[in-house]
């Protein structure tokens, strides 16, 4: 019988998180406790909606628990956007909305619906009572974990690990030096890397390594599955939106979050990581929400820094992992 990983995902669904969603609940090692949401993409209660519709394309009640509709403090600074030019999630082309992540995802109004509880009352309640430690695997601002790490800083003794899709190291999307889950709330990234915890930085050098094609697309709706369908008009409709927004090749785009949850459940796919010191810039220029990775000579990290950094997986490897569970009926 195999020891699945007990794992929380916290999400802001999202074309990618969609993704991501079906590939970590086809994942046998993973055995999903909750899903909590957090506002990123869209807000919040759109990101919960989208959840909730991909959890019912799946057939699976997962418990689903909203939570946070801000960053911890970012927004009370008003110039902390200066760097911000554009969203880079939608356009207006020709007077239509042109989008990486439709604030509605093309599926059937959601059936289920989302637990009572607070997202971090969830994260706090499971983290404490846990008699085995779990795994977390945020794909959207960190705002949630770094709540809750707040709430309770007890709560670390019982993470196993965090496996997060976030940042990057010498490139940006949201702005030119940031990624976008780390710029929309960078205190709260920052409390999650200083807090000690294991954590596998899955940022965009990784998922840009993996990126999959028009023709993968082609070969996802193909499986014959409604999950390898939407999966496939995802991947197709990213490709799309990004090639008329003006910041896409075309041809192939990163689907972030689902490279994310395949490195959670099959690291045998990461080719390079490595352990280096992390810092996050927090100070509202025009570096705001860089991650920062110590790749000085001189400077290599001991077995005492908890940060490791994904630059590269096996692209093959991930779309078979994907096709392969995303084919199950
Ligand atoms: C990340 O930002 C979001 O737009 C995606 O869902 C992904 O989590 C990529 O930078
Ligand atoms: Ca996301």
């Amino acid at each position: 019988m195999l020891n699945r990983k007990k794992v929380i995902l916290d999400v802001d669904t999202g074309s990618d998180d969609a993704v991501a969603i079906m590939l970590a609940i086809r994942s046998e090692e993973l055995e999903i406790l909750g899903i909590t949401v957090t506002w990123g993409n869209r807000p919040v209660d759109n990101c919960v909606e989208n959840t909730l519709r991909v959890l019912d394309l799946m057939g699976r009640d997962i418990p689903v628990y909203k939570g946070c509709p801000q960053p911890m403090v970012r927004y009370l600074t008003r110039q902390r956007n200066a760097a911000l030019d554009k969203d880079g999630i939608s356009a207006n082309i020709g007077g239509q909305e042109v989008t990486v992540h439709p604030a509605y995802l093309d599926l059937p109004p959601a059936v289920l619906r989302a637990q009572e509880s607070h997202a971090c009352t969830f994260l706090v309640e499971t983290l404490r009572n846990a008699k085995e430690k779990v795994t977390l695997i945020p794909v959207g601002p960190l705002t949630n974990i770094g709540m809750a790490l707040r709430m309770a800083p007890e709560i670390k003794e019982n993470i196993e690990e965090i496996v997060l899709m976030g940042g990057a190291v010498g490139m940006g999307n949201i702005t030119a030096s940031a990624e976008a889950n780390f710029y929309h709330d960078p205190e709260a990234a920052k409390i999650v890397l200083d807090s000690g915890i294991p954590c596998r930085v899955i940022g965009l050098n990784a998922t840009h390594s993996a990126e999959l094609t028009l023709e993968d697309a082609e070969t996802l709706k193909s499986l014959g599955t409604p999950a390898g369908q939407f999966a496939g008009e995802l991947v197709e409709s990213r490709i799309r939106a990004l090639k008329a927004m003006g910041t896409g090749n075309g041809v192939s785009d990163a689907i972030h979050d689902a490279v994310a949850v395949a490195c959670a459940a099959c690291p045998e796919i990461i080719l390079d990581m490595k352990r280096q010191r992390c810092d996050i810039d927090i100070n509202g220029g025009a570096a705001d929400g860089q991650l920062i990775a110590d790749t000085r000579i001189g400077y290599e990290a001991d077995e005492t820094v908890t940060t490791q950094i994904v630059y590269k997986v096996d692209k093959k490897q991930f779309f078979d992992l994907l096709c392969r569970r995303l084919s199950e009926k």
